[in-house]
């Protein structure tokens, strides 16, 4: 099996070189108005968005700390320190009205910035430009914050006070890093993957994404990945034979590889319900919710954690592109952990 994987890499390490050169003349310099026009049709640019006018009604009408580092360019230049005060955080409550603007990211501060503290806690250091979109999509809570979470407890008995960390949005930034940033819940023994640097020139959020209109390079990817021309056909992509998910089909995306392990993962936490004591039946529907669609309060130490690796993916349309292979693993182990069959599925090394 391995030496197939490395069959289709040779091939598209071969094409590589060529198709380097073509990306390469088809990446001509925007003018400013273009930058703009591209600017304005993203979601950075959506002054509609509840993501920015979540606070208008607030008596006052402010963005509080905790909130605004990600919802304001205000509070982004004041957690980078541009307002004069402390670096690294929000010193006081932001104005409403602003989306993420040319400022937040072009200032002297943002422009050299190349390090990001992860809800883990930890700090990535070596970063590009990407450090920005790193400080705002990563989420609000990790595997760290599980793992406080339910210290000392029994792995199986309900406790009411028990309730996933809130990881608010979707966390591309630590997914992308694998192990590196912590971000999904690993358990103890298993080795994680890093961070996925897929290929040169492709690495990074701005190099994948247009830092402007936020869509895929898609013209860029069909390059290298034939066929991968828009952006629901990015989900076809796949450059190994490895059934990872086990349902024996090779020809469907990475995308269908996570889709797949999602699936099995949400009925083994099903199963996993019926069978202990106290614990109700679990869906998900945007959140956890119990059969009667109500927010789910039956949590176990158990189920926390393969609740938590589930929706980081959940929450993720990327996340076969961003660390395909990290996801599966931690699909995999949260399967093997609620002892549900995972014969004939393959851990990515
Ligand atoms: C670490 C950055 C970050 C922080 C801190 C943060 N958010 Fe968000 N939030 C985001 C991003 C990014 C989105 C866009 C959706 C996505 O990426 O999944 C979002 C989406 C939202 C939305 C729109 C989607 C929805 O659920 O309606 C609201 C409202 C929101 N956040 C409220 C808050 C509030 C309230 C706080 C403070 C308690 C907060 N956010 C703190 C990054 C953050
Ligand atoms: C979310 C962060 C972000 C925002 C907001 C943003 N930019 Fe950029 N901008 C970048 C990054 C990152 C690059 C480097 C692009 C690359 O390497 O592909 C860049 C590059 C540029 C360049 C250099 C030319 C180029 O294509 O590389 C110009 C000019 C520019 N931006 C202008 C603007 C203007 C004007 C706005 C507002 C309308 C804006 N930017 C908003 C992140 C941002
Ligand atoms: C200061 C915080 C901030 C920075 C920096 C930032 N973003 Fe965002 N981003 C947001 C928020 C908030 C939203 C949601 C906006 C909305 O609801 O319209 C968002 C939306 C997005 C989306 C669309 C997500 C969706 O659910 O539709 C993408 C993709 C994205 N950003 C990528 C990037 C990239 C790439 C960078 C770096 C070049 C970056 N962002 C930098 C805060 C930020
Ligand atoms: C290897 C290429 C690649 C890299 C690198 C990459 N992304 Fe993505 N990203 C994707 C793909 C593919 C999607 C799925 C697009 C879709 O289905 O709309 C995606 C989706 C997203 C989304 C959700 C967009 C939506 O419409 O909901 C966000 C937010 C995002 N990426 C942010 C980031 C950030 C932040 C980084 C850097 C830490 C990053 N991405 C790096 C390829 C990449
Ligand atoms: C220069 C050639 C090249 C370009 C351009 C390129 N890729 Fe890739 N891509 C590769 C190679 C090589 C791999 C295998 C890397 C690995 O996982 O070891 C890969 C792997 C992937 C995977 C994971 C597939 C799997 O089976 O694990 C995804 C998803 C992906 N690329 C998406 C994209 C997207 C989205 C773009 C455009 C933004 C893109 N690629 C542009 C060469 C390229």
């Amino acid at each position: 099996m391995l030496n197939s994987k490395h069959h289709v890499i040779f091939t598209i390490t071969a094409f590589l070189l060529t198709s380097l050169a073509l990306v390469a003349c088809s990446t001509a310099q925007a003018s400013e108005e273009e930058i703009e026009a591209l600017w304005g049709t993203s979601a950075h640019a959506d002054s509609e968005s509840r993501s920015f006018t979540r606070w208008d009604d607030e008596e006052p009408p402010e963005i509080p700390e905790r909130c605004a580092k990600c919802h304001s360019t205000h509070g982004y230049r004041d957690f980078l320190g541009l307002d004069g005060a402390t670096p690294g955080q929000v010193d006081q409550p932001a104005q409403v009205g602003t989306t993420i603007e040319c400022e937040a990211c072009h200032n002297e501060v943002a422009g050299t910035k190349s390090s990001a503290i992860m809800p883990s806690g930890i700090n990535l250091t070596g970063l590009t430009q990407e450090a920005n979109c790193m400080e705002c999509h990563q989420g609000r809570a990790s595997g760290v914050q599980v793992s406080e979470a339910i210290a000392g407890l029994p792995a199986d008995k309900v406790d009411a006070e028990l309730s996933p960390p809130n990881i608010h949005n979707n966390p591309a930034g630590p997914t992308q890093f694998g192990t590196e940033a912590h971000g999904g819940f690993e358990y103890e023994g298993r080795e994680y993957l890093g961070r996925y640097m897929h290929v040169i020139q492709f690495e990074t959020c701005q190099e994948c994404h247009d830092a402007h209109a936020l869509q895929i390079k898609v013209e860029q990817c069909s390059a290298c990945h034939k066929g991968a021309n828009s952006v629901q056909a990015l989900a076809n992509i796949r450059t190994s034979n490895i059934d990872y998910d086990g349902d024996g089909d090779i020809t469907e995306g990475m995308a269908g590889e996570v889709e797949t392990m999602q699936d099995r993962l949400l009925l083994a936490m099903g199963a996993y319900a019926a069978r202990t004591e106290g614990v109700d039946d679990i869906e998900y529907d945007g959140g956890f919710v119990d059969a009667s669609g109500e927010p789910y309060t039956t949590w176990t130490p158990r189920l926390l954690k393969a609740a938590h690796n589930y929706r980081i993916a959940a929450l993720d349309p990327g996340s076969y592109a961003h660390n395909g292979q990290y996801i599966i693993q931690l699909h995999y182990d949260s399967l093997a952990d609620l002892e549900a069959n995972i014969f004939g599925m393959i851990r990515p090394e």
